[in-house]
């Protein structure tokens, strides 16, 4: 290789040195990093390196271990100085969501963790990486009627930083769910280049290419025949709104799945005739596009909560591929 090849060649394959916050069990991470398979698509290691993690979860940090790497901590973010945690290319964080989910009570900045994107808006201004990915729940772009939303952009842009934020939905990536989520992507002013989405082109997967196909499922996650008429009497709409069809997408995964009653439209699946069951982690876990061989540490309880936290990985890798062609290539 001539010397100028061989530059350019180093240059393509830099290694992208990035902070996580709020790394949860590392789907995000797993998503940066690449080099794994969901339903018989590869997706290839991406440049990225992670030098540093946090989250206050310690169950979902142990899973973190056990298949991103060590270099996370269990901290809550309101202790940790920006000023101590390495310099870096990338800032990603999924910063809590559950003041501005529809699903939640939507207090927004009423609530203090409506604020914790602060924590990384204070990283931005004091590390100043080139770029940074935020993720959130749809339900952040309405709470007060937008106004948060525009006061999170411009906190965002005030840090230094031109902004552009996407709604993308994860079916559009080929993950078997229908989960909306919008992306903030941030690129430092001084950097000459802009970063556009771009429209995702992958096979659709249906829920039935996840499902565990084996006749004896847990008891447990059966529904027992009052709790299914309770459900039944809860909601009218039952079959129609939280069964799935299993020929299409699932309904979005949430930390719901963590608590004995469903509610919303938490998905069921139906067994037969008039059975239903929930989703077993396993099952959680695909849906989100999680690897068979990424294991998840604790009870199911606490599975289903760091499932249902996470950025799917393969829509994490989507972006994180458009972001490491377009910005630091
Ligand atoms: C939306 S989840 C992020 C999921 C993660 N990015 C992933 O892909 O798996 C938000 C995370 O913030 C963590 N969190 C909430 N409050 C926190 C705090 N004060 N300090 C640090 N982490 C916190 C939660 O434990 C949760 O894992």
């Amino acid at each position: 290789m001539n010397q100028k090849n061989k530059k350019l060649s180093s240059r393509k394959n830099r290694v992208i040195h990035t902070v996580s916050l709020f790394a949860g069990c590392g789907g995000s991470d797993l998503g940066l990093l690449g080099d794994f398979e969901f339903v018989g698509t590869k997706f290839p290691k991406l440049n990225y390196s992670i030098v540093y993690a946090n989250d206050i979860d310690e169950h979902a940090a142990k899973t973190y271990k056990q298949n991103i790497g060590d270099h996370i901590t269990v901290e809550d973010i309101n202790n940790i100085n920006a000023a101590d945690i390495p310099n870096h290319d990338l800032l990603i964080g999924g910063f809590p969501c559950q003041s501005f989910s529809i699903a939640g009570q939507r207090k927004g900045f009423d609530d203090a963790r409506g604020e914790l994107y602060l924590h990384m808006v204070d990283f931005l201004k004091e590390k100043q990486p080139k770029v940074f990915i935020a993720e959130n729940v749809k339900g952040i772009l309405s709470v007060d009627g937008g106004r948060a939303f525009g006061k999170i952009i411009s906190d965002f842009e005030s840090s230094g930083y031109k902004v552009k934020h996407k709604l993308v939905n994860a079916t559009d990536f080929g993950v078997p769910q229908k989960r909306q989520r919008v992306f903030i992507i941030g690129v430092r002013n001084d950097i000459k280049k802009d970063f556009n989405f771009e429209e995702p082109s992958a096979k659709r997967v249906i829920l039935k290419d996840v499902l565990e196909n084996r006749k004896d499922i847990d008891k447990k996650y059966f529904f027992s025949e009052r709790a299914h008429q309770g459900l039944r009497n809860a909601n009218k709409a039952f079959n129609k709104g939280r069964s799935q069809d299993i020929n299409s997408q699932c309904n979005t995964i949430s930390t719901h799945l963590a608590k004995s009653s469903l509610n919303g439209t938490d998905p069921v699946i139906t067994v037969g005739k008039e059975k239903y069951r929930r989703l077993t982690p396993l099952e959680a876990a695909r849906i989100q596009s999680f690897p068979d061989n990424f294991e998840f540490v604790g009870s199911d309880s606490k599975k289903y909560i760091q499932i249902g936290n996470a950025i799917a990985p393969v829509v994490m890798w989507h972006i994180a591929k458009s972001v490491q062609n377009q910005i630091f290539s």
